[in-house]
Order: C-alpha cells, then sequence, then structure tokens
C-alpha cells in the first residue's frame, strides 16, 4: 500500500535506523526525514540510502508551526512517527529552555499541523497515525535496592544467564509519570500533550516509551561512544559519581524494529515500554567497554582501566532505570533480537572501524560540510 510517513529526527542516532529500516523494507512508501539539524544531526548517517526514490530529506525546525504545516500538506502525509527532539540529560542541565522550546512546542506544533491537515481530509483520521516516541526517562528513577544484583526476574534473548536486576521495581506502562531532569520533564510534557490531542480531538496517537539505546551512529556526547573513542585515543573516561548507576541497554536495531510493529500493528491511543531487559551498573558496563576495545585494538585487555577518572556526579543524576517490556512481548510478540555481549561487540567494532564517521564529528567538519553540502 502507498502511503507518505514522516519521520522526524531522522538524521539523528535512532532516527537513522528507523529512516533506513523504513526505506529499505517499504519501496512503496515515500519517507519524509523531517530535520533541523542541530548539532546531534548528522547526514552522513543516511549516505547508504538518500539517493533511494522512496526517500526525501527536508530541512526544517519542528517549533516553527507554518513551516509543519506547510510539509504535512505538500506531502500529503498520512503518518508520522516524531523523534526529533534535543535528547542529551547534561545539556537540558545547562540549557533547559531549547529542551522545552523543541521538545515541547515543537511536538505541539507538529500535533497541530497533522490536526488541522487530516480533520480537513473527507476521511478525516481514518488510516491515519501520530506515533510520538519517548524515553523512560519520564517515569524517574527507580531504587538501587540490590545494590549487587539479584537474578533478573524476566528472560528474554537480551539476557544471559548471570544477569542481575539492581532492584524489585520495573517501570511499567501504568507508572506514574515523576520526571527528574529538564531533559526528561521536557519529554513528559510532550507525551502529556500527544495524548492530549487524542483524548480531546480525537487524534490517533501512540507513544511508546524506551530504555537506554547503544549501537552504530551514536552522538559521541553519549556514554559508550564517548567512552569508546577516549579509550582508543588514550582519553580519560569520566565516570560521574561512583559509576554505581544503572541502566537498562537496548541494541537501537532492535528499537527500530520495535517501532515498525507497533507503527504497524500497536493499538491506537496505547502506551508501550520498550527496554533490553539488560541491566548495568555505569561501572561495570565501563569495564566490558574497556575491555573489548583493549581486545580489538590489540592491547592487553583492561589496560585501559587506568583511563577511569571519578568526576562530580551530573545534577539529579537518576540512580536507575529498568524497564518491563512484557506487554509489547505479549500482545505483539516483540523481543530483543540480541545477546548484550552480541551487541557491544558489534557496536565497538563498528566505532573502530568507521574512525571517519567520529574524526568528522569531533573536528566539526560534519556540519561545515557534509550536512552544508547537502541540497534542500
Ligand atoms: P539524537 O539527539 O541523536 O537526534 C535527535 C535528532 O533530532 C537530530 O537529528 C536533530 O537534528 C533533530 N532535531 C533536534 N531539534 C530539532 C528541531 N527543533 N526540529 C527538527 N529536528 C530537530 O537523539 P536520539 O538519541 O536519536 O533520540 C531520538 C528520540 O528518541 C528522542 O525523542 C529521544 O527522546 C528518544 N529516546 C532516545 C533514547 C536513547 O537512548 N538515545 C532512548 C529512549 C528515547
Ligand atoms: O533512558 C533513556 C535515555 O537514555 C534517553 O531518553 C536519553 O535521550 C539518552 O541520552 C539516555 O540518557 P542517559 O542520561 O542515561 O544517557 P548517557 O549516555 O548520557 O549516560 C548514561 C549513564 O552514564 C548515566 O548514568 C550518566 C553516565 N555518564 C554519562 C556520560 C556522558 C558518565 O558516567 N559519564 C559520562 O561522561
Amino acid at each position: 500500500m502507498k502511503r507518505n510517513i514522516l519521520i522526524t529526527g531522522g538524521a539523528g542516532f535512532i532516527g537513522s535506523h528507523v529512516v533506513r529500516l523504513f526505506v529499505n523494507k517499504y519501496p512503496d512508501y515515500n519517507i519524509v526525514n523531517l530535520d533541523k539539524l542541530t548539532y546531534a544531526g548528522n547526514l552522513a548517517n543516511l549516505k547508504d540510502v538518500e539517493d533511494r526514490p522512496n526517500y526525501k530529506f527536508v530541512k526544517a525546525d519542528i517549533a516553527d508551526l507554518d513551516d509543519m504545516r506547510r510539509i504535512i500538506v505538500e506531502y500529503k502525509i498520512d503518518g508520522i512517527i516524531h523523534l526529533a527532539a534535543e535528547s542529551h540529560v547534561d545539556r537540558s542541565i545547562k540549557d533547559p529552555f531549547t529542551f522545552a522550546r523543541t521538545n515541547v512546542m515543537g511536538t505541539l506544533a507538529l500535533l497541530q499541523a497533522a490536526k488541522e491537515y487530516w480533520e480537513s481530509l473527507p476521511e478525516r483520521y481514518d488510516g491515519k497515525l501520530f506515533y510520538h516516541i519517548s524515553t523512560d526517562e519520564v517515569y524517574g528513577a527507580l531504587e538501587l535496592t540490590h545494590p549487587e544484583g539479584v537474578p533478573a526476574p524476566f528472560t528474554t534473548k537480551a539476557s544471559s544467564e548471570d544477569d542481575m536486576a539492581y532492584g524489585t521495581e520495573f517501570f511499567v506502562e501504568t507508572t506514574k509519570y515523576n520526571p527528574h531532569s529538564p531533559y526528561s520533564a521536557s519529554k513528559a510534557s510532550s507525551d502529556h500533550f500527544v495524548r492530549a490531542y487524542h483524548d480531546t480531538y480525537g487524534m490517533p496517537t501512540l507513544v511508546t516509551n524506551c530504555s537506554n539505546n547503544y549501537g552504530p551512529y551514536q552522538f559521541p556526547e553519549k556514554l559508550i561512544p564517548l567512552f569508546i573513542n577516549n579509550i582508543r585515543h588514550g582519553k580519560p573516561l569520566p565516570v560521574y559519581g561512583k559509576g554505581e548507576n544503572v541502566r537498562d541497554w537496548l541494541f537501537v536495531e532492535d528499537h527500530a524494529r520495535a517501532i515498525d510493529l507497533i507503527f504497524h500493528k500497536g493499538k491506537e491511543a496505547e502506551t508501550y515500554n520498550i527496554g533490553g531487559f539488560n541491566e548495568w551498573k555505569n561501572i561495570d558496563l565501563i569495564k566490558v567497554i574497556i575491555k573489548t576495545v583493549d581486545r580489538l585494538l590489540g592491547n592487553p585487555e583492561g589496560s585501559s582501566e587506568k583511563l577511569i577518572t571519578y568526576v562530580t556526579d551530573r545534577l539529579g543524576h537518576d540512580m536507575r532505570y529498568a524497564i518491563d517490556s512484557r506487554k509489547l512481548q505479549s500482545e505483539l510478540g516483540w523481543e530483543p533480537s540480541l545477546q548484550f555481549e552480541e551487541g557491544i561487540e558489534k557496536t565497538v567494532r563498528w566505532y573502530l572501524d568507521h574512525q571517519d564517521w567520529m574524526d568528522n564529528i569531533t573536528s566539526g567538519d560534519y556540519e561545515k560540510y557534509y550536512n552544508n553540502m547537502y541540497k534542500i
């Protein structure tokens, strides 16, 4: 079936995986990638699909309501997968206003533009969907009731036999929102607006809340790519606080697969949690990364542990996130496909094999040359 799908934030980390998956898997869909190309947007992430006939890039700011109206009408958009956002917690602590502008006002502008267009059509909302990608951080922080870890209560492909959970509670779809950082507060607000457009105007919407993603093309301000690159260059590894915070890691292509499934088969107005059932204390994860990079570079395994540098903790640092994604498993049959050991090996190899991609970012060349050369 022909469809015109708008994917926002497609030049970023997760968005580029979603665009690639849709462009390759659905030749009958027209995929419009709308992105402002902030520091986090990099069109080099999509080199392999940029010439496809079913792909179009549009540079625009989601907070510009007139532009959103124009673009949605021009491309006759009948489905939206909304990933564009300011996404880095540390930046939100320094500059909360940019997060409110993009994540809250930008999402609202996109919702309003879609509502106006879809309501103007004879079939109105039939066959339409506004799918909003959100985060587990809106639920707040869980306690570390078992600092040494207890056997994880769920079994999935992402877990290995000795997987541990660091607390008894998990985020479920009905967990009360309790965001702590300006980033998570802005995402929580945008989630509420999306649900309000369903409840008030009857717009078909859907929200998913996902745990920490890792994999190729992640901007090297985030823990995993930053540390891989620093190890390679023998630079310090800044561990916040004592490194005891816990995150639940999911390979980015598994997230993209979940988005595809939910976009096509998810129930309107529902919320689905997406997670890896794969909890790691930061310091343990960092040691796995160190070992993997050392081995692949031919250095004695663990020799880069000397680079670990404990630094002042992130303000308001959430202690533990852990997602229960059994609803998505039981209703739609999704589960993570990769064991963590396999995913991290694949990820480290990718960054080491794509040093040019990394160097273009750390030098700033990706903004000066690649993004600017692109015709828009
Ligand atoms: P990212 O920072 O890598 O990419 C964000 C993209 O949005 C960039 O391409 C950027 O240019 C674009 N963008 C920013 N402001 C814009 C604006 N005003 N108008 C248009 N485009 C704009 O982010 P990511 O890690 O890929 O996250 C994508 C989405 O998934 C976000 O909504 C984030 O909250 C959510 N999420 C991320 C994770 C994770 O672990 N990275 C986990 C759960 C949910
Ligand atoms: O849980 C989902 C969220 O995961 C997403 O919504 C966010 O967009 C995404 O950025 C991520 O948020 P985190 O804050 O968990 O990711 P980050 O990579 O910044 O940090 C992971 C953990 O590592 C966190 O506990 C902070 C710590 N950290 C991070 C950096 C960058 C360090 O100890 N040192 C660092 O230099």
